[in-house]
């Protein structure tokens, strides 16, 4: 416990001298990109969510754009490039594709969690004493109230919005169409596995 409360309090310290950008100034929650998060994100004291997504399928979805699959799929939705088209950016990066800053970065922490610029501080949204109220904390600063069994309508929504039929990439095989399914088990689940894959 002094052990991560101490990781955590030289995490915090590094990057208050580290930051603000002008997107953290300001005082509307915006995209801010891995990076911020993996600052702490990657320590194991704390379970290194950034290392388990970098093996995710979520942490690919940028380049699969533009891999063979995926430019079959961008000729048939007469899109050029899918690298630069909000068509298929909308889901395949954090923010849509709408800052430089999330751009190329896959689905990253902030597609899920929701934009940093104002919680990403640790006394903006984590405390080892006070849990909930730092959740809460951090919610009404732009986190996504996904977390927990309280938390799974908002969650389920979330996955939802991407993981739709209404996509441009829908497969047209009924097997793979079975595949792609998301069950609410699967989502419900996470807690087990974080950011989670198939198999
Ligand atoms: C200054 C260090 C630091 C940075 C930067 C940081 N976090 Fe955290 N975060 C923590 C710590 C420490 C915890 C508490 C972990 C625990 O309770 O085991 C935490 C907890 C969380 C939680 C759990 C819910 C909560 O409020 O406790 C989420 C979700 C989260 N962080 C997401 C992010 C995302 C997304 C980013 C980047 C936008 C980010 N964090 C940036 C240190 C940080
Ligand atoms: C911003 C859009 C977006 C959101 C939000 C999102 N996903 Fe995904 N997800 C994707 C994309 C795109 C891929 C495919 C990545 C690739 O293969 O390149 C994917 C892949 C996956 C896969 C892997 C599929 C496989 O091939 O095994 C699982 C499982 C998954 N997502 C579950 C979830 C769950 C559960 C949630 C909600 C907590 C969620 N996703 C939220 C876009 C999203
Ligand atoms: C509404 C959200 C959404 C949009 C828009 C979208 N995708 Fe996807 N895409 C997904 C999700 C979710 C998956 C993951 C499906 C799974 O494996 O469960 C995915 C998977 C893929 C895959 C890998 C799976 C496969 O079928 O081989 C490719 C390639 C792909 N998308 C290309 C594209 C291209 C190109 C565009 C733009 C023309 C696009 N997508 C637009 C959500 C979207
Ligand atoms: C596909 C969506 C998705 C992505 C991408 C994602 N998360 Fe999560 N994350 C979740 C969900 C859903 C939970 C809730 C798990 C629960 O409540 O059981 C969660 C839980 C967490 C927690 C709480 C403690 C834990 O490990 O369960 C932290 C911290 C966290 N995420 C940080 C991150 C960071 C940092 C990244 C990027 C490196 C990231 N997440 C990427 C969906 C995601």
């Amino acid at each position: 416990m002094i052990n991560r409360i101490f990781l955590a309090a030289s995490a915090a310290a590094i990057l208050l001298s580290a930051l603000p950008t002008g997107a953290a100034r300001r005082n509307f929650p915006a995209f801010i990109g891995v990076a911020q998060c993996k600052k702490c994100h990657e320590s194991d004291g704390i379970g290194n969510q950034h290392k388990i997504w970098s093996a995710s399928p979520h942490a690919r979805a940028y380049q699969t754009l533009s891999q063979e699959k995926g430019r079959e799929i961008s000729r048939k939705a007469g899109v050029d490039d899918p690298t630069q088209s909000l068509i298929c950016l909308k889901c395949h990066t954090t923010g849509g594709g709408k800052t430089e800053a999330t751009r190329t970065e896959g689905v990253g922490c902030e597609a899920c969690h929701g934009p940093g610029s104002l919680y990403h501080e640790f006394s903006n949204h984590a405390s080892f004493e006070a849990r909930e109220n730092s959740y809460r904390k951090a919610v009404s600063l732009g986190m996504y109230p996904i977390l927990g069994y309280d938390g799974i309508k908002a969650r389920e929504r979330l996955c939802r919005y991407c993981h739709t039929e209404e996509r441009p990439c829908y497969p047209e095989s009924a097997d793979e169409r079975k595949r792609q399914k998301l069950p609410l088990g699967l989502i419900a689940d996470f807690i087990f596995k974080h950011p989670l894959r198939r198999r």
